[in-house]
């Protein structure tokens, strides 16, 4: 069978009006990543696999919900799309609505954008305007002109959003069979983790799959979900998720309760250690998609979480290429060499 994006291969699951034209870009259908030596790194025991999202066509999770948004909003004559970003959701947004033949604008909090993020953005033509505010400005400030004007809204407030993002979980039992005793993955706006319940929910309702417990994890500087109340000044070196006011935070913490699982947050420190620890096992992830191995680490030294014989899901959800500039902050720099064989020589096998 032709794989033909997430629409065609599990619309028949997804809460869409009539009108939907299907807009794709063959999204989905992206690998589970068995990882046996980094689960025998953080002490073994059990099964260990990453849902590598980052290999979605523009880079990140996000064309799972766009798809379906996007090709709503065709369906109904829509002419373009608004949306707040940290930059995933805009570089997917533009890459979908021009692919619709439709005007994209992204509000985006300015210079905390990662560069691959922003460059996505513009490449696709959207109309990037960055805003001396936090993504949740932004977020009120596209909520307010879709309201007044005549133009889709298509942050995770948009309710088909999160139906094409349901196929995640769909995907992850279909694989195994059955759903993991853990999911893991990181919280921001909270859209992903609401989505991904449903979407569990959803098939241990029609296919007995089972339920995961859900561990979702925030960052330190930007956990209002872990605090209990807003943070006005989202901060962390994981800018993907630099959220102080998360519009689905309500729903998280349902998902959290209901699976018998929970919210927790983890320090920028924790996370860059695990996304050095992901790309040495193949995996290069930007530095908020680390978030949710980081706190299922966390949980198992701290020993709060006992994974004897159980099978995780880690969801890693934007590509490493995203936010080059991490790279070159916190790992070592390439060698200058002249192009001498004897100074090449050396480096290499230490001989003169
Ligand atoms: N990981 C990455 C790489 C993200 O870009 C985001 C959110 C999340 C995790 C969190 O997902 O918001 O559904 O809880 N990025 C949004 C954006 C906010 O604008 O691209 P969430």
């Amino acid at each position: 069978m032709i794989y033909q994006g997430v629409l065609n291969r599990y619309g028949s699951l997804l809460d869409l009006p009539a009108h939907t034209t299907p807009v794709t870009l063959l999204e989905g259908n992206t690998p589970l990543i068995p990882m046996p030596r980094l689960a025998e790194e953080l002490g073994g025991g059990f099964e260990l696999y990453v849902k590598y999202e980052g290999l979605n066509p523009t880079g990140s999770f996000k064309d799972r919900g766009m798809t379906a948004a996007i090709s709503e909003a065709a369906g109904r004559g829509a002419k373009a799309v608004i949306c707040a970003s940290t930059g995933n959701t805009a570089a997917s947004a533009a890459a979908y609505a021009t692919r619709a033949g439709m005007r994209c604008v992204v509000i985006i909090p300015r210079g905390k954008v990662a560069a691959g993020k922003l460059a996505g953005a513009i490449a696709y033509g959207a109309r990037v305007i960055q805003i001396d505010g936090s993504f949740d400005d932004a977020l009120n400030l596209v909520v307010e002109v879709s309201n007044k004007h005549p133009i889709a809204l298509v942050n995770s407030l948009n309710p088909y959003r999160l139906e094409g993002q349901k196929s995640g979980a769909f995907e992850i039992c279909d694989v195994l069979g059955s759903a993991p005793d853990w999911f893991c993955l990181p919280v921001g706006n909270a859209g992903n983790i609401t989505s991904y319940w449903m979407g569990f929910r959803q098939y241990n309702a029609l296919k007995q799959s089972g339920l995961p417990q859900i561990l979702g994890v925030q960052a330190e500087g930007s956990a209002p979900l872990v605090l209990g109340h807003p943070v006005d000044h989202p901060e962390t070196v994981a800018t993907a998720i630099r959220i102080g006011r998360p519009a689905r935070g309500e729903q998280a913490l349902e998902a959290a309760e209901q699976s018998n699982g929970r919210i927790i947050a983890v320090s920028d420190e924790a996370i860059l250690a695990m996304q050095k620890r992901l790309a040495a096992n193949g995996v290069w992830v930007e530095p908020a998609s680390a978030a949710g191995l980081a706190g299922m680490r966390h949980d198992l030294e701290a020993g709060k979480i006992d994974l004897k014989g159980k099978r995780v899901v880690v969801v890693c959800t934007g590509h490493g290429m995203k936010d080059p500039d991490i790279v070159a902050k916190q790992m070592e720099a390439p060698t200058v060499l002249p192009a001498r064989l004897a100074d090449i020589e050396e480096a290499v096998v230490g001989a003169k």
